[in-house]
């Protein structure tokens, strides 16, 4: 019951921040970082491939998940699963290009760059897997990896909590949030696997 809820939650986030990465290059620029706009517009490969990708990955995961739709529509999970495999092929690799022009140095990029070699490596063993016929693999790789895509959300809540609440710098904010957006992430869905009936 918690897990539905909780689920059902994060699908209801994952719509929003995918809205806002579909709307991020037209926002008003009090409401977004004028830096990472500037090296997005710069760089418009990585920059609208990472918006667009990324805001595909948050729409299409928590479809994914639906039982109902593996049951009823096994053409369908194929279909959507290929389109969000692509959508993170294309959002990592620009991910780990943007990530060496990101704040906070080496802190902060390694963190991004880890970021993006994981949700890749991952999307290639759930590939795997399932061509090997290996559902229970599969789905386990999935979870590890929308949980990294859920690391967009994650930065969203996190972003204001410690340049709010806590009063850091946006910059300092920023190299922390690197990190703190998707290990605990990573936590989570390790402990769910594990704990899967
Ligand atoms: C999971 C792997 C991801 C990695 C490695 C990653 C990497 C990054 C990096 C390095 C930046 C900062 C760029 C800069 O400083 O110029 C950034 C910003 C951004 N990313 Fe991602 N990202 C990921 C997932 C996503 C997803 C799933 C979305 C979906 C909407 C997304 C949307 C954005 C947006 C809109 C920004 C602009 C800055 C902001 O609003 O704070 N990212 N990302």
């Amino acid at each position: 019951m918690v897990r539905k809820w909780s689920f059902r939650v994060l699908s209801v986030l994952s719509v929003m921040i995918a809205l806002y990465g579909f709307a991020f290059m037209f926002l008003p620029d009090d409401v977004v970082p004028e830096a990472i706009r500037d090296r997005f517009t710069t760089y418009p490969f990585a920059g609208y491939g990472h918006v667009i990708g990324g805001g595909l990955a948050l729409l299409l995961g928590p479809i994914q998940f639906s039982p109902w739709l593996r049951r009823k529509h096994m053409a369908w999970h194929r279909w959507l699963g290929r389109m969000y495999a692509l959508a993170v092929i294309w959002a990592g690799l620009a991910g780990l290009f943007l990530s060496q022009l990101t704040f906070g140095g080496f802190a902060g990029q390694t963190g991004f760059a880890a970021l993006a070699i994981l949700w890749l490596v991952s999307i290639a063993f759930a590939w795997i897997r399932i061509r090997q016929g290996n559902k229970g693999s599969h789905r386990m790789w999935m979870i590890r990896n929308f949980s990294l895509t859920l690391a967009a959300v994650s930065l969203r809540i996190l972003l204001p909590v410690l340049t709010g609440a806590m009063g850091m710098e946006f910059e300092a904010a920023y190299t922390a949030i690197a990190w703190l957006c998707w290990v605990p992430n990573l936590i989570i869905a390790e402990w769910m696997i594990l704990t899967r009936k």
